[in-house]
């Protein structure tokens, strides 16, 4: 603050303060491999923001359909609602988001999160980026790329963004929700040339952008070296909890399928039918434990494995233990056939 000035705390450039969005460019050009410069760089509030700004800007243009992976956040899916385009379900497998299945889908876009995706966890095969880059090209259609977890990768060094291999053709969107926390509602968005303009105009017309004050904190924190101090640390606690939570639910549950790359701030538990995945939902949560059902995420069509998703972002390394015995005795109960039951107790409702 005491660095602030006078023009910094007026009325402020909407797309976002120059500071800001230059510190932004830099750390994404060189730990993303993002084709970027700060003039197509954009400060959000996240990539829900970013999504509802680019989906409205699409629809204007008369694009109507929105390809997206099967299952997905259902919070981004709504995002993109409200900006008035249809979500068309599009499967995801092992190898990430199905692109052979793109051109009978008939959209004028796509959603996908290639590095990390949400919330299967299976990273996009090098063949499929490629296919889903032609497939834009070839149509002139845009690619959305959500890269909302991709800092944490601890197997190996995070793949780079898609949106480097075809900056025309691909609007990418990230956020500090994951490596900072979701409450600061700060995030980015670098858009394709000939998108620029009218998202720029958009976000200027609409006076919703970020808090000046809190665009200054952010530049001062990534200038620093902070935020790339942070990211490192974080990873190795991160891949620590990680570690203890699938090595000790192995131990528990030896049969039990954890899927995913070793990535992200969540697991994905396999679990043999949706009965068993609400049971172990509802036991879960008697014993004080907050896990989604996969069905949380899944649109119709979804023939895909049964699941729950635990989020480890939030659990100290000394509540493990505690939360993997409960886990391991919700998943054994469930597979005692308390699915019946716990149907029965949600009713119709989603949990
Ligand atoms: C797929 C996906 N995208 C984006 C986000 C974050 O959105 P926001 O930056 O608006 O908080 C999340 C949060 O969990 C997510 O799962």
């Amino acid at each position: 603050m005491s660095a602030a000035t006078d023009a910094d705390l007026g009325y402020i450039e909407s797309l976002g303060l120059e500071q800001l969005r230059t510190a932004v460019s830099d750390y994404l050009g060189r730990a993303r491999g993002v084709a970027v410069d700060p003039s197509r760089t954009i400060i959000t509030t996240g990539c829900t923001h970013a999504l509802g700004l680019i989906s409205h800007v699409l629809a204007r243009r008369g694009a109507s359909r929105i390809a997206v992976e099967n299952p997905s956040n259902v919070v981004v899916r709504t995002a993109i609602e409200r900006g008035g385009l249809n979500p068309v379900a599009v499967p995801v497998d092992g190898s990430g988001f199905c692109t052979d299945l793109l051109s009978e889908a008939g959209v004028d876009a796509v959603l996908v999160s290639p590095a990390h995706q949400f919330p299967t966890g299976a990273a996009l095969t090098a063949d499929r980026r490629s296919a889903l880059i032609t497939w834009a090209r070839n149509s002139g259609s845009l690619v959305i790329e959500d890269d909302y977890d991709a800092e944490f990768r601890y197997d190996r060094a995070p793949i780079g963004a898609l949106q480097g291999l075809s900056p025309d053709a691909v609007a990418y969107i990230g956020s500090t929700a994951k490596t900072l926390a979701p409450g600061i509602r700060l995030g980015w968005a670098v858009m394709p040339p000939n998108l620029y303009e009218i998202v720029a105009d958009e976000l200027n017309n609409s006076m919703r952008h970020v808090s000046g004050i809190d665009q200054l904190a952010l530049a001062d924190f990534i200038t620093r070296g902070e935020f790339d101090r942070h990211l490192r640390q974080m990873r190795a606690i991160y891949k620590r909890r990680r570690d203890l939570l699938v090595s000790g639910l192995a131990t528990h549950v030896p049969d039990l399928r954890v899927t995913g790359i070793a990535a992200g701030l969540h697991v994905v538990l396999q679990l043999p039918s949706r009965d068993a995945e609400v049971a172990t939902y509802t036991q879960a949560l008697e014993n004080g434990i907050m896990i989604h059902p996969l069905s949380r995420h899944t649109m119709p069509g979804y023939d895909g494995p049964a699941g729950v998703l635990i989020g480890y972002g939030a659990i100290s390394d000394a509540a493990i233990p505690y939360v993997v015995e409960q886990l391991a005795a919700a998943i054994r109960g469930a597979d005692r056939g308390n699915g019946t039951q716990a149907r029965r107790i949600l009713g119709s409702k989603k949990p």
